[in-house]
């Protein structure tokens, strides 16, 4: 696609990336994208200089309290919350256990969650194993296993008034489908629910805004959108305040760091807000703060990629022996399907044969891939595109699986 205000220029976009330089087709962005230059030279850079822990008086010591607070605002601009409601720890899984735990030391015997079938285990198992442990009872919206899609109306049944959290995706990193969240939420806070949004999958794709889908927490994973391997959780500093994690007594109490164990990556902070930045300039044209370049620049990442995945989903559901899972109606570009007579990791290993890089597998998406019936046959092959793929890739992605037939 040509430069042009708010458009992606591909081309442009493609040279950030040292990675790209191996000519092998990247399909496999949902398991992890590739890093752009200006975050390797940014972790790179805070390791030449000496960073101490914060807390000190001297110079590293300082360098240390800035990359902290730089990746709390490149975070917050990501998703419209603050910096003080934004807490980092080494990936959304492990923040998913902290939370979980501490919102329980609240909850009573009899108290409910609702998780979702259609989520990452990442925000289904922790709730399954925090509600054995203090009794709480667990109800699960199910998914429309020809759609793919999770009906947001199933929530009037599954909500009661002893609801007290509701887990949900908003966007599969399996078949892609996007849930109405703000929908849900909106029914989970009617009767006093929290909901903790799993956002590692969408954050690539669209400019998120906690606050308008309705998130009390919003968890993330930079190592999706070209950041290192960092993970987030983001809720509002109020909310933050009335939780009381695990910690060590000497670390301090105030919020968000009352969350964070131990000494942090800190060059790694500084790859998670280079890679905002590099999401915020991916239309160098545009202006602003960063939150609003963020809304220009992701705004041109979705129809971009919209635009190629309809050509990737289109070309696969006219294969006779492809079978694409589910067909939602609100997507990211990412798709999950399997091949007549192949067992998906022999169609992965054709793929890399031919120089594709995609995952096979259930993609940690166990219930749902166990729901519609997969597992048994070794899951599916994914294929996820990230604003640095190409129309060209796409038709050799599809030549590729057409030849399996
Ligand atoms: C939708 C979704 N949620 C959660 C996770 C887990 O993230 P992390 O690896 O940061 O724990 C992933 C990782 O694949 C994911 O795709």
């Amino acid at each position: 696609m040509a430069s042009g205000e708010g458009q992606l220029d591909v081309a442009r976009v493609r040279g950030l990336f040292p990675g790209l330089s191996d000519g092998l087709v990247h399909a496999d962005g949902p398991g992890g994208s590739l890093v752009p230059e200006s975050v390797v030279r940014a972790v790179s850079q805070a390791m030449r200089v000496p960073i101490a822990d914060r807390g000190g008086v001297f110079a590293p010591s300082a360098r240390a309290e800035q990359l902290v607070s730089g990746a709390r605002a490149a975070i917050a601009d990501l998703v419209g919350g603050v910096p003080a409601g934004v807490v980092l720890g080494p990936n959304m899984t492990t923040l998913t256990y902290a939370v979980a735990r501490a919102l329980a030391k609240h909850w009573r015997r009899g108290d409910e969650i609702v998780v979702s079938r259609l989520d990452h285990d990442a925000n289904v198992r922790p709730w399954l194993q925090i509600a054995a442990e203090f009794g709480l009872v667990v109800r699960w919206a199910e998914v429309d296993i020809e759609t793919g899609e999770l009906p947001d109306w199933q929530y009037d049944e599954l909500l009661t008034s002893r609801t007290r959290l509701v887990a949900v995706t908003a966007a599969s990193n399996a078949i892609g489908t996007c849930p109405d969240v703000a929908a849900i939420a909106l029914r989970a806070h009617r009767v006093g629910a929290l909901v903790f949004l799993d956002g590692a999958h969408a954050a690539p794709h669209a400019l998120l805004d906690a606050d308008v889908l309705g998130a009390d927490f919003l968890a993330l994973s930079a190592y999706k959108w070209g950041g290192p391997h960092v993970g987030a959780v983001v809720a509002h500093p109020g909310l933050l305040e009335e939780l009381h994690p695990d910690k060590l007594v000497p670390a301090p109490d105030r919020v968000p760091d009352r969350f964070e164990l131990g000494a942090p990556p800190y060059e790694l902070y500084a790859g998670v807000a280079a890679s905002v930045d590099h999401l915020a300039g991916l239309c160098p044209e545009t202006g602003g703060t960063r939150r609003e370049r963020l809304a220009t620049s992701m705004t041109a990442v979705s129809l971009y990629e919209s635009a190629l995945f309809s050509r990737l989903d289109r070309g696969l559901r006219s294969m006779g022996h492809v079978q694409v899972l589910g067909e939602p109606r609100y997507t990211t570009p990412t798709l999950s399907f399997t091949v007549s007579r192949l067992r998906p990791r022999a169609v992965a290993r054709e793929l890399a044969r031919r120089g594709v890089c995609a995952w096979d597998g259930d993609f940690y998406c166990r219930e749902l891939f166990d729901a519609i019936g997969v597992n048994e046959s070794g899951g599916a092959v994914r294929l996820g595109l990230m604003h640095y793929n190409t129309v060209e890739e796409v038709e050799h992605l599809l030549d590729t699986v057409s030849s399996l037939r």
